[in-house]
């Protein structure tokens, strides 16, 4: 009868492929992710009744320490593996002030028992904001500015800022956006009811110190044939509104005239 060697169906942390365990058989070891094989990935059984070689372990996998880039600290980092760390664990890297993070901030330890790609940091500068026509720009009063320096723009009396207030030093060396200083628009009309934000407004109350730039309002039109009301859109762009022309003024003194607003929708 075959040489029968001894059992070994069980596998810590992985699994053995067998038919059965007698001389000339030969059985395939595998591990599960996170483990790596510590041994030959197959054994036969030998004439002695022997494994050979010998019967392999599942040994976790791990990553030694992760290298710190240039430029950056470790901002979690806990070794759960002695000094190592193991299969899908993770480090979070942050960048010195004045440098912006090109690449992942977290690593991941890999089945190869290496870290996934370091990020680097590289120091950015931005060049000092312009200041905008009518208006004015601050920003930290320092030789150099760098990432996420911050800068707030404002505009001079009748002007008003296309664009956010603050932008902020990108990590491409420009500033998050370069807002401009728009004319207000004065209101051209003495009297008229519009819709301004979805509400029926006075347009000579709401906008008694001019309309920003951007602004828009929807004048009321009469559609003389059919006896009906619709609306036209208008809008200050950089102090100009232009009036639709459908747009009829009356005379404070033409009374007995039904305004456009008062008419009922075409
Ligand atoms: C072990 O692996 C070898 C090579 O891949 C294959 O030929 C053999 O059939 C496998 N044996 C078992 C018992 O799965
Ligand atoms: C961790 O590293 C330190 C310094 O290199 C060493 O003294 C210590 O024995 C290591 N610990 C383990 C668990 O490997
Ligand atoms: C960074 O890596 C983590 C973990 O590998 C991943 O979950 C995340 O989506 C990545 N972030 C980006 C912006 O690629
Ligand atoms: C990790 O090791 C694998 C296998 O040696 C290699 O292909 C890969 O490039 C390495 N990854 C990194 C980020 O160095
Ligand atoms: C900043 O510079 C990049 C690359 O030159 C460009 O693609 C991007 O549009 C710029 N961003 C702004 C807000 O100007």
């Amino acid at each position: 009868t075959a040489r029968v060697c001894p059992f070994a169906g069980i596998l810590e942390n992985g699994a053995v492929r067998y038919t059965t365990f007698e001389y000339p058989n030969t059985i395939n070891f595998s591990c599960n992710t996170g483990f790596y094989l510590n041994g030959a990935n197959s054994a036969k059984c030998t004439e002695e009744g022997q494994w050979s070689p010998g019967v392999p372990v599942c040994a976790p996998i791990t990553c030694p320490p992760p290298s710190v880039p240039m430029f950056a600290t470790l901002r979690v980092y806990k070794p759960s593996a002695g000094n190592n760390s193991f299969y899908q664990d993770t480090a979070v890297f942050e960048c010195l002030p004045q440098h912006a993070m090109f690449g992942n901030d977290t690593i991941t330890c890999t089945t190869h028992g290496n870290w996934t790609k370091l990020p680097e940091c590289r120091e950015v500068k931005c060049p000092f904001p312009l200041r905008p026509d009518n208006g004015f720009v601050n920003y930290p009063a320092k030789p150099v500015l760098y990432y996420k320096d911050k800068a707030t723009f404002g505009c001079h009396d009748g002007y008003s800022l296309d664009g956010p207030e603050e932008v902020e030093c990108t990590k491409l060396g420009n500033w998050s956006a370069m807002p401009s200083c728009k004319a207000s628009c004065k209101v051209p009309v003495k009297k008229a009811t519009v819709v301004y934000q979805g509400e029926r407004v006075k347009i000579q109350e709401k906008f008694k110190n001019g309309m920003l730039h951007g602004d828009k309002v929807s004048f009321f039109c009469k559609n003389k044939e059919k006896k009906c009301s619709y609306t036209e859109d208008a809008q200050c762009i950089d102090g100009t509104l232009e009036i639709p022309k459908c747009f009829k003024e009356h005379s404070s003194l033409a009374f007995w005239k039904t305004d456009a607003s008062d008419v009922k929708p075409c």
